[in-house]
């Protein structure tokens, strides 16, 4: 039988299939296929075999010596890395088009470069271009080669050459690969594109950035697997309207996920923000009801946001719900606990809630807070805005307890609050630092806490 002369891939999640199908059996979307040439590598070792690592060895023999990582000087950077670059590592930044990756990856170039031999290869911009922005960086100490090139051939040939430390390639979906027959971002070429990338990070020990744009769907264009084939996946998110940017990691092979980075983009590049709970709380209405602080844990840092809730007469016959930053399902569950234990009845208001400063929150800590500012609201009275408030809330109306409950505290007593509202369940627990400036409630319950406003 003739073999297949292409194949259909899956935009979404890099799903092959040997002909068109109209769900993707592996990620569920709809109308998702596309079809492509089918490539025949020549290389089908894997890229470790690459790397020499193709004889077994025992665990016990093999060094475990550090990896060796180099401080970018950008610290809330470093710190989303685990503790600077890995040697050796194929970093992949994804963010929607102009969020700044393109800026904060030149702007790690002026740092590192002063160290390190640094290459900026764009298959997007004009050298032109990088260094007008360059300019609005600021000065240059250091040397940043840069390459406006798109076939990866080249570049490869470049590199070997030139034996750069630092590579950024900006970005995945406009390098190709002559042997591979698709255009370049297609799901083909960026798989192949990435290994090869890949293959030379560990083969040369080059550390290598990626830039990938991101779909409307929010994953990285092209395929999920991409992903997967990375060491490092950081994505660079933060509303357009709004000027602060959170780089965080989802994956991270040398470090914990979760991390984040906040910076801020002024009109001379971006800006480390030191201090993020500061910065969410600017400008909060003081005495109002409706607003309540809390802190929510953003990997092992604690960051004071203000949840704010408006419940009101509703003027239609389906009473609006909203939930900004907090998950929809959440909101209506807790206004459920609330009507049952409390005993008040908001089938005829509409309810607003929202995570000032554009953040979005997962954790189950915020319960606590979001039924505080609904109560706040629905009863017109404010909380004291020296007071934060934090805890889960299960389905009878008990308050359970949250991670790193002392870590919380003492970011609120850094801040200056007078008052933290704390689950009962293992608040003993906070290691007493004496002298205590913060004044911790215990509440077991909603009505506990109900009583407390
Ligand atoms: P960019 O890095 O090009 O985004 P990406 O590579 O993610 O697509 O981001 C550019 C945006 O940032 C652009 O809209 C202009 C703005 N910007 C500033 O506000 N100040 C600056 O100093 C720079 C360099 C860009
Ligand atoms: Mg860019």
């Amino acid at each position: 039988m003739a073999k297949a002369k292409s194949v259909f891939f899956c935009k979404e999640c890099g799903y092959e299939s040997a002909k068109w199908l109209g769900q993707c059996p592996g990620c569920r979307a709809w109308n998702s296929f596309t079809e492509e040439p089918v490539i025949q590598t020549k290389q089908k070792s894997s890229i470790l075999a690459a790397a020499g690592a193709s004889k077994p060895l025992p665990l016990n023999e093999v060094s475990s010596d550090k990896e060796e990582r180099t401080l970018i000087g950008i610290k809330e950077f470093d710190r989303v890395l685990g503790g600077g670059i890995v040697k050796g590592s194929l970093v992949l930044v994804g963010g929607d088009p102009g969020i700044g990756k393109s800026t904060l990856l030149l702007q790690m170039c002026r740092e590192i470069s002063t160290r390190h031999k640094v290459f900026y290869i764009s298959g997007e911009e004009s050298a032109q271009q990088i260094k007008m922005r360059a300019d609005r960086l600021g000065k240059f100490s250091g040397e940043v080669l840069l390459l406006s090139e798109t076939n990866l051939d080249q570049i490869e040939q470049t590199l070997e050459q030139e034996k750069p430390e630092i590579v950024i390639i900006d970005s995945i979906q406009t390098m190709y690969r002559e042997e591979v027959g698709a255009a370049p971002g297609s799901v083909s070429q960026v798989r192949e594109s990435t290994a090869s990338l890949m293959r030379l990070a560990k083969v040369k020990e080059i550390s290598i950035f990626i830039v990938g744009h991101v779909t409307k769907e929010g994953t990285v264009a092209g395929p999920r697997m991409l992903e997967h084939m990375v060491d490092t996946v950081l994505y660079f998110e933060g509303d357009n309207s709004a000027a602060y940017r959170i780089l965080r990691a989802v994956k991270n092979r040398f470090g914990s996920t979760n991390e984040i980075g906040v910076f801020e983009m002024s009109g001379t590049g971006l800006k480390e923000v030191a201090n993020p709970s500061e910065y969410m709380l600017e400008g909060r209405p003081e005495e109002e009801p409706g607003s309540v602080i809390t802190t929510v844990m953003e990997g092992t840092r604690p960051i004071l946001v203000e949840v704010q809730a408006l419940v009101c007469q509703t003027n239609f016959n389906m009473p609006r719900r909203t939930a900004a930053g907090v998950d929809y399902n959440r909101v209506n569950l807790l206004m459920a606990v609330m009507e049952k234990r409390l005993g008040i009845s908001m089938a005829g208001c509409d309810a607003y809630v929202n995570v000032a400063g554009g953040m979005r929150i997962s954790e189950p800590g915020i319960d606590l807070a979001i039924v505080l500012a609904l109560l706040s609201s629905y009863r017109n009275k404010a909380v004291d805005s020296r007071t934060i408030a934090f805890g889960e809330i299960g389905l009878t109306g008990e308050v359970r307890s949250v991670s790193m409950l002392s870590q919380r505290v003492k970011e609120a007593e850094k801040l200056g609050y007078e008052v933290c509202i704390v689950p009962r369940a293992r608040s003993a627990r906070i290691p007493e630092e004496s002298p205590r400036k913060i004044k911790l409630v215990e509440v077991g319950n909603i009505r506990e806490l109900a009583a407390l406003l």
